[in-house]
């Protein structure tokens, strides 16, 4: 096989037929009769098979026997237009080479049970089967369509750490760092741990946003975004959170918050019309597959402007929903953190599009949100989407140094590890804005899926690290 490269099934697929090709992939099923075989087979590069047909009188019966469902073959043979329908193009092989059997009684995916449960188990395989290779896929577009949109807007990809000092959203939601022997904790003199030990000398975690650090950027390069995973230990054990998910951040000086939720839109529109265009063989995939809504629900996203609602205005519809007699798990008041049976209800049910929710009580928001003058309330906007809830966090910023120094006050947070942060207020301080889009719950509503598990190769839970 040394003479002809390598192709791709993607590109034989839309190839014209007539030439000698040499494709490697894994075999999908075989079947035919005493004379021919055919082989599906896959090799990742789209949710197509290519159609391998074997003439067995030219193949030792041996080499044969062994290319059975999951064993991986590379393939020479000419690209012929098919007479068999579902395809346009085939192979018909000329020489075939075994570089990895798959035995057919252990081999975990020849088994009937292919539900997501199931698949979750076997995560070193799972990413071979049609609707993984698809939602990764669209993961893969969909990390790109976040660089290029950032990038035609002239804003820097900026890395905050992930290893820090600082818990941005003060949650208390932190995964602890540490080289110390948790056998043999060193103490200080009043018998708390002393992190002077600790490998950076104090005590640091896995950070839960890279918002702050981004802030710096945005002080010096205008407009940055992140986008790299952020780490939660949340105790939560739903279809929406995972202990470590990736998350996308911009951050802008001079950007208020109109500007900001009009950033948010215009980019989310963005990605959901790229998976679209790019992605589209996935999601009709998908679409077909498990959700035959999803196509037209990623289209409703780009035909109408999204709903901008004040929090307060949010819970009114919500408590004459209650009024009229509509059930909620949770009960619902001025003050509450919204639950996304409450957000779901606004997109889903009552505005049937997507709600930027603003002006949050700042009760239940972070520190750095700018505070709005009836000094109850801060510059939140929150994107919920349908079947997802909340999708987007984010805010204008706290610019005001007495003001931002009065809430950490209020909030009794250790001021020592946020001196830095401060100080963008005192030198050279700028409005500014900025948001989270968590980029699972992002595929989350472009591949259709209901879990959050079944959208990152390696999901991290409560209980759950495997890999
Ligand atoms: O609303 P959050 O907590 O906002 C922040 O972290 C801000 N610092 C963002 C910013 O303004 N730069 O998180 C942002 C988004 C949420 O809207 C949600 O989509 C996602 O991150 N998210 C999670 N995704 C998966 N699992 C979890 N445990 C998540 N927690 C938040
Ligand atoms: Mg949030």
């Amino acid at each position: 096989m040394a003479d002809i490269q390598r192709s791709k099934i993607k590109a034989l697929l839309g190839a014209t037929p007539g030439t000698d090709v040499l494709v490697k992939g894994w075999v999908r099923t075989k079947r035919g009769n005493k004379d021919i075989a055919f082989i599906a087979l896959n090799d990742g590069s789209t949710v197509f098979n290519i159609q391998i047909v074997v003439d067995k009188t030219k193949f030792d019966d041996g080499l044969l026997q062994k290319i059975t469902t999951g064993a991986c073959i590379g393939v020479e043979g000419k690209l012929v237009e098919s007479v068999g329908s579902g395809q346009a193009v085939e192979i018909q092989a000329d020489k075939i080479e075994l570089f990895g059997e798959c035995d057919p009684v252990r081999y975990p995916l020849q088994k009937k049970d292919t539900s997501f449960e199931f698949l979750r188990t076997i995560g070193h395989f799972r990413p071979r089967t049609n609707t993984f290779g698809a939602i990764l896929r669209i993961r893969n577009q969909m990390a790109f369509a976040i660089h290029e949109y950032f990038h035609g807007k002239g804003f820097v990809y900026w890395n905050s750490p992930l290893i820090t000092a600082s818990d941005c959203e003060g949650a208390g939601e932190m995964f602890q760092v540490t080289t110390l022997d948790l056998n043999n904790l060193p103490r200080n003199k009043k018998g708390e741990i002393d992190y002077k030990e600790d490998f950076f000398g104090k005590l640091t975690s896995l950070t839960v946003s890279g918002q702050l650090e981004a802030e710096i950027g945005a002080m010096a390069l205008g407009e940055v975004y992140t986008f790299g995973p952020t780490f939660r230990a949340e105790n939560s054990n739903t279809p929406r959170h995972l202990a470590e998910f990736w998350m996308v951040e911009p951050e802008m000086a001079f950007y208020d918050i109109k500007d900001n939720m009009d950033l948010a839109e215009d980019f989310i529109k963005h990605l959901i019309r790229y998976a679209l265009t790019n992605c589209y063989d996935d999601v009709k995939f998908l679409n077909d597959k498990y959700d035959n809504e999803l196509i037209a629900r990623l289209e409703s996203i780009l035909a109408d402007s999204f709903v901008r609602l004040p929090y307060t205005e949010g819970i009114k519809i919500l408590e004459k929903a209650v009024a009229d007699g509509h059930k909620f798990e949770y009960p619902v008041a001025w003050g509450i953190d919204l639950q996304s049976e409450h957000e779901r209800f606004l997109v889903e049910q009552h505005f049937r599009k997507p709600v930027i929710l603003t002006d949050y009580p700042k009760d239940i928001k972070a520190f750095y949100m700018k505070q709005n003058e009836d000094g109850k309330t801060v510059r939140a906007m929150d994107v919920l989407f349908p079947k997802i809830g909340e999708i987007i966090g984010g805010s204008e910023r706290e610019a005001d140094i007495v003001k931002l120094e009065n809430r950490i006050k209020e909030l009794e947070m250790s001021r020592g590890t946020l001196e830095w942060y401060l100080d963008l207020r005192k030198f050279g301080s700028a409005p500014h804005s900025g948001f989270g889009l968590g980029f699972e719950r992002l595929l989350l509503f472009v591949t259709g899926m209901s879990n959050i598990r079944d959208v990152i190769a390696f999901p991290r839970t409560p209980k759950n690290a495997e890999y």
